[in-house]
């Protein structure tokens, strides 16, 4: 996921060292169902950096591994300004949900696009941390978006599916628009 551009801009610069490619839609990858992890290993540690490096260099604050074409249950979030609320989930399943927000969205597969959408306000998240220890996270707000939108890219699932038509149509023309100006 992405913040809004005051935001993006104001996190600190990290240099690449390892950075993954991010699939951009509509790349058919994207739609891949992500498998649970079931081996916790010096690769799976090395991945989880990995993904935060690339986040923070976007810049972005959540990042699901189906992005960088592992499918795999694995997330990483971080919605702090200064890298202090660093987050990984592995195999994260909801308990319990519940309220509703509307949070202007974006997506590091949609550069520079940003829409509303309804999430649930609440939620509770059990998930696994990369040495495989079980916790819960008990979130509302931003962070629950971020939570929310980052378990539905390993489902295959991306924000704009939640618009109308009409609405989804007009954002992907502002994303080819916005791909022909950078182009
Ligand atoms: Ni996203």
């Amino acid at each position: 996921m992405t913040a809004s551009l005051a935001f993006a801009a104001a996190q600190p610069h990290f240099p690449p060292m390892a950075l993954l490619t991010i699939l951009e839609f509509p790349d058919p990858r994207l739609r891949t169902k992500a498998q649970p992890v079931t081996v916790f290993d010096a690769a799976l540690k090395q991945f989880v950096a990995d993904m935060f490096e690339t986040m923070y260099a976007a810049p972005g604050v959540g990042l699901a591994a189906t992005q960088v074409n592992v499918h795999q249950q694995v997330l990483v979030m971080d919605m702090s300004e200064d890298k202090s609320g660093a987050m990984a989930l592995v195999n994260p399943r909801i308990l319990e949900k519940d309220g509703e927000q509307v949070f202007q969205e974006g997506c590091l597969s949609f550069p520079g696009i940003y829409a509303d959408v309804d999430r649930a306000l609440h939620v509770k998240v059990a998930a696994q941390d990369v040495d495989g220890k079980e916790f819960v996270l008990d979130v509302e707000g931003p962070l629950a978006v971020c939570v929310q939108h980052e378990m539905d890219h390993l489902q295959g699932k991306v924000f704009v599916d939640y618009l109308s038509p009409l609405k989804r149509s007009m954002l992907l023309k502002k994303l080819d628009k916005k791909r022909k100006q950078s182009a």
